[in-house]
């Protein structure tokens, strides 16, 4: 679980940074969004106690297969659980809609009206703080984590050299500086 809240911290703080650096999303939007993101992964964990050694032990390259993988075994997957507790938790709609969302690229590359696309972008957000955070720790990336870092790159309309200034503070947020 601390590896868990570890990761979830600083994906939040890092894709709040970049939605307001980036100007595709307000600091709370998309740390809200990126901080309960996962929040469905920790109750499937209360409910199984396998759920996390399974997930670790099948890798989380591929996130399509994780779902998939998810529903086979436990009947649901986590972006489905996290999606219910927020609407309990009133979180706003585009909020539920973003953490129902997450793991379904297909739903990002038909992402038409993007700049009014709430849950598209800070979906975007999450996947580059993701890949932003597994360079910082020296985890190689994927096949499928680079498609859907260009997806994420199409869909907030910026390139990688529009990120490359921002470095040194991403550098200084995953520090905990
Ligand atoms: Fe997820």
């Amino acid at each position: 679980m601390v590896e868990f809240w570890d990761t979830t911290s600083k994906v939040s703080l890092t894709a709040a940074y970049l939605g307001r650096e980036l100007g595709v999303a307000s600091i709370n939007d998309a740390h809200t969004f990126a901080l309960f993101r996962d929040c469905g992964a920790p109750l499937l964990m209360q409910k199984f106690p396998d759920y996390w050694g399974t997930m670790r032990s099948a890798g989380m390259d591929d996130a399509q297969d994780m779902a998939d993988m998810e529903c086979a075994n436990y009947g649901t997957h986590h972006a489905s659980v996290g999606a219910t507790l927020a609407m309990s938790w009133h979180l706003p709609a585009e909020i539920g809609q973003s953490i129902q969302m997450h793991h379904e690229n297909r739903e990002l590359s038909q992402s038409t009206n993007t700049p009014n696309d709430k849950p598209a972008i800070l979906v975007s957000l999450g996947i580059l703080a993701d890949g932003i955070l597994r360079n910082y720790r020296d985890i190689p990336t994927s096949d499928h984590l680079d498609r859907e870092s260009e997806l994420a790159y199409k869909t907030l309309c910026v390139t990688h050299e529009d990120l490359d200034p921002l470095q040194s503070d991403i550098k200084r947020i995953l520090s905990g500086e």
